[in-house]
């Protein structure tokens, strides 16, 4: 396939790179910035790029929701296919870009917008074809999994070990994302909506780790238990309660013992039961290597989620999420949304412990 790349950071220029070895692709254009745009092939000109009748593939790998959007519908329009990893972009305008592709008969593939290069919507979409999806949930972030791990491995404190995951290209542009919990946020509503086959809302109870401390991870470490930071999404019937939250868990959970950027997706139907989903969640290689997937998948014209497969209407139903909070060594029992409302009145650490999955 002939393909454009939008971005040239460093899972852009994996990507590039990959398709530049490849006999079975051709690598036509690299969107860059002006001041950078000086290789052979590079353009900062998006116009030149979506005006090529022979571009049939473009992968947006732009950070941030504009102009990312804004791209990705172009291309749709000038009926090429579309691989993104943005997924704030993809949640801004999921509905629209679902719609665009299917009406040109596109592909719209996204699958390291989720988790790096776990499978994780490609086993979504294979699932959901003999399965109900009845419950998402796990660590979906590779920073905050890397400070904990960090935190409760080594005794480290907070702050350098965010600045030893930004140093190896773990965290968004902006670590605030992945620490408030907003990338979970983008990732969990991307893989209900595919799980579930339908549009799920964006309003749902938020909270990350920024008020983390040694002193809380070590009382948890006393109780045996640790907590980590979890993507929660289940769906009984026609309701679903989605959430993101530091959840308590046992020391002898596997996902306790997910170590360093790595993450663990579980993924529940009613047939299959729990299937597990480990892998990095992070980086740069691994994370260009579920792009190049897509591309191929494209390439060999694979089965796509279109319009109508996300057709159904749920009901959004908060109590679906319920259990206990600790906020500031208390215990509270509530909706998981009443939870995330006190720890963030109270601007404390919340660690939710779910009364079910
Ligand atoms: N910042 C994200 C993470 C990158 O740490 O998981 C992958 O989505």
């Amino acid at each position: 396939m002939r393909i454009a790349v939008l971005g040239h950071g460093v899972i852009g220029r994996h990507v590039c790179a990959t398709l530049e070895a490849s006999a079975e692709h051709e690598l036509r254009w690299i969107l860059e910035r002006p001041e950078l745009a000086t290789a052979p092939k590079m353009t900062a000109d998006v116009s030149r790029i979506m005006n090529d009748p022979e571009v049939e593939l473009v992968c947006d790998i732009l950070p941030g929701t504009h102009p990312s959007y804004e791209y990705m519908k172009l291309a749709l329009e000038a009926g090429k296919h579309v691989v993104t990893v943005n997924k704030a972009a993809l949640c801004f305008g999921f509905r629209e870009l679902v719609e665009l592709a299917e009406r040109g008969g596109l592909c719209l593939r996204y699958e390291a917008a989720c988790g790096g290069t776990i499978p994780n919507v490609a086993e979504t979409l294979k699932l959901a074809q003999t399965n109900e999806l009845e419950a998402v949930y796990g660590i979906m972030n590779g920073t905050t999994n890397f400070i904990i791990d960090r935190m409760n491995r080594e005794g480290a404190d907070f702050a350098p070990a965010l600045r030893e995951a930004q140093r190896l290209g773990y965290a968004e542009a902006d670590p605030t994302a992945d620490l408030s919990g907003f990338d979970v946020k983008n990732k969990i509503i991307i893989l209900s909506n595919t799980a579930y086959r339908c549009y799920c809302t964006d309003e749902f109870p938020v909270c990350g780790i920024q008020r983390l401390t040694r002193g809380i991870l070590d009382g948890f470490a006393a109780a045996g238990k640790t907590v980590k930071l979890f993507g929660l999404s289940v769906r009984r019937g026609e309701r679903y309660a989605i959430g993101v939250a530091p959840v308590v868990l046992p020391l002898d959970a596997l996902e306790a013992h997910v170590p360093a950027n790595f993450n663990l997706f579980t993924l529940r139907g009613d047939k299959a039961g729990e299937i597990k989903l480990y892998g990095q969640g992070a980086g740069g290689v691994p994370t260009a290597d579920a792009v190049v997937r897509d591309i191929q998948a494209i390439a060999a014209a694979s089965a796509r989620p279109g319009g109508a497969y996300f057709s159904r209407a749920l009901v959004y139903d908060p109590t679906l999420l319920s259990g206990a909070g600790y906020i500031g060594g208390t215990r509270y029992e509530g909706t998981l949304a009443e939870l995330c409302a006190r720890a963030r009145a109270e601007d404390k650490f919340l660690a939710f412990e779910p009364a079910t999955l």
